[in-house]
């Protein structure tokens, strides 16, 4: 395949429900062999765009186009070549593992060692002959993902892939999906709303904020635009807030009442918590950390990735 080519292309893609623009003129290029993951806090619009990618729902304006072909047009052609996985895998309750397998092979036309190939993949020999229904949560993500991954398909799409997964199982998907490309020549396009959880195995990154595509590129330029970022809890929050201000420190507050600095380094840090004390703010917390999307969204947007809740 030319390497030039993107697998994974959208130009203008809009979806608005109601006066909601849950797609805000996303333009993607996934190039062929890359493991992509589509970054973006709760709402961000990830879901939408999947499921656009895969022709579930229409676009209000805008083209996808997979494998250099539009989808409309393509899409059996195109679907044939992806696995897939959206939020909740879509799984036969009353047949077992290796029948709700079965289904998809005879469907996909693959060979039938490519059911066993897939079990072994995310280690569900075991339960392979138990009912779906009695499946852990984790069990059903486990098997929606060897269905997505059923045949080798060229083209991976995952929504929040580790969905229900304890460290471990992460762990052993993280692996699987870094393996992919190379033994595969697949192209993985995942999504995900922890920077910590897709740093680790994508060669590529696209963020989303509010519908809008904030960062497109290299998972190098995003990294290095982070920076580490400086967590502070302090009382009152607001005095703090506006010294940190003062001191040239933009921070945003967290849920949880944290305030977040991106971009600040250990003499920054140490100056920081200097000022505040002297100015007599009682001052609980203070460390260092790696950056987290919060950080890359205070640093792109301004905002945090904060939303009024709908
Ligand atoms: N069928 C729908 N009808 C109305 N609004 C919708 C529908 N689907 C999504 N939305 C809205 O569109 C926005 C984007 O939702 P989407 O599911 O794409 O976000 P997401 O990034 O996948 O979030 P999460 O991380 O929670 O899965 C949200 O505000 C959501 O409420
Ligand atoms: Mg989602």
């Amino acid at each position: 395949m030319n390497g030039s080519v993107n697998i994974i292309e959208t130009r203008g893609l809009v979806r608005r429900f109601g006066a909601l623009t849950a797609v805000d003129r996303i333009d993607l290029d996934v190039p062929a062999g890359c493991i992509y993951g589509f970054l973006g806090p709760n709402g961000a619009g990830k879901t939408t765009t999947i499921r656009l990618l895969l022709g579930l729902i229409r676009p209000d304006a805008g083209e996808v186009r997979l494998f250099g072909k539009p989808l409309r047009g393509f899409r059996r052609e195109s679907l044939a070549r992806t696995g897939s996985l959206v939020e909740q895998p879509s799984l036969h309750p009353h047949l077992t593992g290796r029948e709700n397998l079965e289904i998809v092979r005879i469907l996909r036309r693959r060979p039938r060692k490519s059911v066993d190939k897939a079990l072994a993949v995310v280690r569900l020999e075991k339960e392979a002959d138990r009912l779906v229904g009695t499946y852990s949560l984790g069990m059903r993500q486990r098997l929606g993902l060897a269905v997505a991954g059923l045949g080798d398909p060229e083209l991976l799409i995952l929504d929040e892939p580790t969905n229900g997964l304890d460290p471990a199982g992460i762990r052993e998907i993280r692996l699987l999906i870094r393996s992919l490309p190379g033994e595969l020549g697949m192209t993985v396009f995942l999504s995900s709303h922890l920077l910590s959880e897709v740093e680790q195995v994508a060669s590529h990154a696209g963020i989303v904020d509010r519908g809008r595509l904030v960062f497109q590129g290299k998972m190098a330029d995003l990294a290095e635009m982070k920076g580490p970022g400086l967590e502070i809890r302090a009382r009152p929050r607001d005095k703090a807030r506006l010294l940190l201000a003062e001191a040239g420190y933009e921070s945003v507050e967290r849920d949880d009442g944290a305030l977040l600095v991106a971009d600040a380094d250990e003499a920054a840090a140490a100056a920081l918590a200097r000022r505040l004390i002297e100015a007599g703010i009682d001052v609980s917390h203070l460390a260092l950390r790696r950056a987290t999307l919060e950080d890359v969204f205070l640093k792109m947007t301004g905002n945090g990735g904060e939303r009024s809740s709908s």
